[in-house]
């Protein structure tokens, strides 16, 4: 063929034909519930007031209604880092600050913690073969130190993966005696089964405090809204340790726009954070990845590689995610040779991801 052979050179040009495909933070690749052009504008109605405690109510009621729980026990913070905030600052006593947790795990929630002067331990995920064993070390340092706190983000906040609840539960009797009070961290827990959450747990254990957000499985990351499900002896210390008027209005009125709506939104993209979590992971094993165990139901995953700055390598594939290293205060294992990567949202995206990775 007479081919033009210059065009096998490389030719100079500054346009990149890449484009980013961002997948370092949580936030839902789905995006958020439909919110009518209507309704946004009704948003910003008495924006110059103060909310009126019929908002309150009213986020309170549909809340209780989409998990099934009791609105007397839920206290709306800014976004679920403002219910850790609070927790650590104005609900323990400020002379015994101790926390003991399961790493990796969120790291923002950790060095807050540290911020403040609390001394934070955390047992090592990895070096226990079995979830029986790791639970086993955890409820054996929590009988002998009797820390203030013991925080478990479930599901697990870089790996994805989901802790069985019998688990869960044993540790929170372990707490009880040892004057401990337990957090779980279900900031992902729309891509839990109901059966698998702890939220009607605190109806039954008097030192437990479960967080929910609105940020990952409802889309609503920008509006900076969460909430603690607390036991009936905690609700009024968490009650009155949250200051007046916290959540937005706005806030309020968003999430309660959405949540009659959110129990379908949710069941359809567990459907799809399955399909997009399975092949990802199909891909990047391929790709000679290792993948931390983790669950199909989750929308992270932490990337391992020997040897490798995984995020760097991958960002040169203008593929963005966050690296180990950010983890390391709460595992010093995980480091530059692991990475946490959200799943992608759409068909497009993981075609790149195949072609991108398949490059390597
Ligand atoms: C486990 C965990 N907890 C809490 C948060 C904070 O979420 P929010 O947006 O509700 O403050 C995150 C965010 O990444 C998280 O992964």
């Amino acid at each position: 063929m007479k081919l033009n052979r210059q065009l096998e050179q490389e030719q100079a040009s500054y346009v990149n034909h890449s484009y980013l495909i961002d997948c370092s933070l949580g936030s839902n690749p789905f995006g958020c519930p439909d919110i009518s052009a209507e309704a946004t504008h009704s948003f910003i109605e008495d924006i110059d007031q103060y909310y009126s405690f019929h908002h309150y109510a009213e986020i309170a009621y549909l809340t209780s209604c989409y998990l099934g729980v009791d609105s007397r026990h839920l206290t709306f913070t800014n976004g679920s880092l403002g219910a850790l905030e609070l927790i650590f600052n104005k609900l323990i006593d400020a002379k015994s600050r101790s926390m003991i947790g399961i790493g990796p795990q969120f790291v923002e929630g950790v060095s807050e913690f540290i911020q403040i002067g609390g001394h934070y331990q955390a047992i090592d995920m990895f070096r226990y073969p079995c979830e029986h064993s790791l639970f086993a070390a955890l409820e054996a340092k929590v009988q002998k130190e009797k820390p203030s706190l013991v925080y478990i983000d479930n599901p697990n906040n870089p790996t994805g993966r989901i802790y069985d609840k019998s688990h869960l539960i044993s540790l929170c009797q372990v707490c009880e005696k040892a004057g401990s009070i337990l957090i779980i961290d279900e900031v992902y827990g729309e891509f839990l089964q109901p059966e698998q959450s702890m939220s009607s747990e605190t109806l039954w254990y008097s030192n437990l405090l479960v967080l929910r957000s609105f940020s990952k499985g409802l889309g609503l990351a920008g509006v900076r809204l969460g909430y603690i499900l607390s036991s009936p002896k905690l609700t009024p210390f968490v009650q009155s340790a949250v200051t007046v008027f916290a959540p937005s209005l706005p806030a309020l009125k968003i999430a309660c726009h959405i949540l009659p709506k959110a129990q379908a939104f949710v069941a359809d993209n567990l459907l799809k954070t399955e399909r997009f979590k399975k092949q990802m992971v199909k891909l990047c094993k391929q790709c000679g990845f290792d993948v931390v165990p983790s669950s199909d139901h989750t929308p992270i995953m932490l990337l391992h590689m020997p040897m490798i700055d995984v995020a760097k390598r991958l960002e040169e594939l203008n593929i963005r995610t966050c690296s180990g290293e950010h983890f390391s205060i709460t595992c010093q294992q995980v480091d530059e040779q692991y990475a946490r990567v959200r799943i992608v949202g759409n068909d497009r995206d993981l075609d790149q991801i195949r072609l991108r990775l398949e490059s390597l």
